[in-house]
């Protein structure tokens, strides 16, 4: 849409539904006639797990025709719903390219970990169970697979590189995985990969034992043969930050590694200071108007949470709208993108919001 007509759509929906979109007003309503819906994401239904390693669980998930696909390497956002909540985690897709264009499929390889609030969830999952993706993300993927190459990957760093490799159907030059994981039976995604390096002679593939071989003896070997190649990371941020260092180190330009960072891409966005890092601000709880300072280099959720109050969330990221409030007054910026709210009455999503000017906020 033309920014006139965008803007023109926006203070229609502010005038009728007092919100930016009418896709939330409209949000119980639609979610009786499609269950599962939620606006921005995609559904996508459960149709197996398995356990690959005592903690890594492989779920296969049938999704969404209208889901517009990804590039091996990349990661979605998974939504479930758990007692009225919404939460929401990123997980990297681990199946090939194929498996989505043939069956509309895709796998996420999710370390389960006990004293997690979200993972054990996914093995309580069933075939009834419709969940919720994002749109890919991410700019991790093989650049250029005409050039040698060598990926490296630790734990459940396998997940977005072993899609890479699964998803390559023209191989143009030697590849080489180096796979470092806690013995051989904590190795998810070792068959699939051990197949592909016995039918594919250009790629070969070594595991590292973290329980007993250090970290240097891998990074040695890899350092020894690096001339004219390209490297792809993926694993814990130590590990990745050693292996660059040694990499670059021993000549390799910076340029010439890819590296995984998880998690979403939201920092706070920073404020400079000479607008002052400190704004007034009333939250209204209950009918009870309290005044607060309201730091501007956080989200309002953070800030509610740390005068004392308990406002509703789910995922913390913006994608489950579990956190939607009134604004009575003043000006939000949106952290995902900058985009600045209006002076006036709305609705915005308090985890995705920092204060730019004096507000009042009903929660
Ligand atoms: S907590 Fe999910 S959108 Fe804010």
């Amino acid at each position: 849409m033309k920014p006139f007509l965008t803007r023109l759509w926006r203070n229609f929906c502010l005038m009728l539904a007092n919100q930016p979109s009418l896709t939330l007003y409209f949000l119980p309503l639609l979610q009786r006639l499609w269950p599962g819906f939620l606006p921005g994401l995609y559904r996508a239904r459960l149709v197996s797990q398995q356990w690959q390693t005592s903690d890594m669980l492989l779920l296969t998930l049938k999704v969404s025709g209208r889901w517009p696909g990804f590039v091996p390497g990349q990661h979605i956002v998974l939504t479930l719903q758990h007692n009225g909540r919404y939460l929401s985690r990123p997980f990297s897709i681990c199946s090939s390219f194929n498996l989505w264009q043939s069956r509309r499929q895709i796998q996420l390889c999710c370390k389960v970990s006990n004293t997690g609030e979200f993972t054990p969830l996914l093995s309580q999952l069933n075939t009834t169970s419709v969940l919720n993706i994002s749109q890919a993300q991410g700019d991790f993927h093989w650049r250029q697979p005409a050039l040698p190459a060598v990926f490296i990957a630790a734990g459940s760093g396998i997940t977005p590189i072993a899609a890479m490799l699964l998803s390559q159907r023209h191989w143009l030059a030697p590849v080489s995985l180096y796979y470092r994981v806690r013995g051989k039976e904590n190795a998810a995604l070792l068959s699939e990969l051990e197949q592909l390096a016995a039918r594919q002679p250009l790629f070969s593939l070594q595991l590292s034992d973290s329980s007993t071989t250090p970290p240097a003896t891998l990074q040695q070997q890899v350092v020894a043969n690096a001339a004219n190649k390209q490297f792809y990371l993926c694993g814990p941020a130590a590990f990745m930050a050693q292996t660059r260092a040694a990499l670059v180190g021993s000549g390799v330009d910076a340029a010439d590694i890819q590296q995984e960072q998880f998690g979403l891409a939201m920092p706070a966005m920073t404020i400079d200071s000479a607008d002052g890092q400190v704004v007034s601000g009333h939250f209204i709880s209950a009918g009870i108007s309290k005044a607060v300072a309201l730091n501007r280099q956080q989200s309002l959720l953070q800030n509610a949470e740390q005068h004392g109050l308990s406002p509703r969330f789910g995922c913390r990221v913006g994608v489950c709208f579990q956190c939607v409030c009134d604004k009575v007054s003043g000006q939000v910026r949106d952290i995902r993108n900058g985009a600045l709210s209006g002076h006036g009455a709305e609705q915005i999503q308090l985890c995705v919001s920092q204060p730019v000017t004096e507000l009042v906020i009903k929660l």
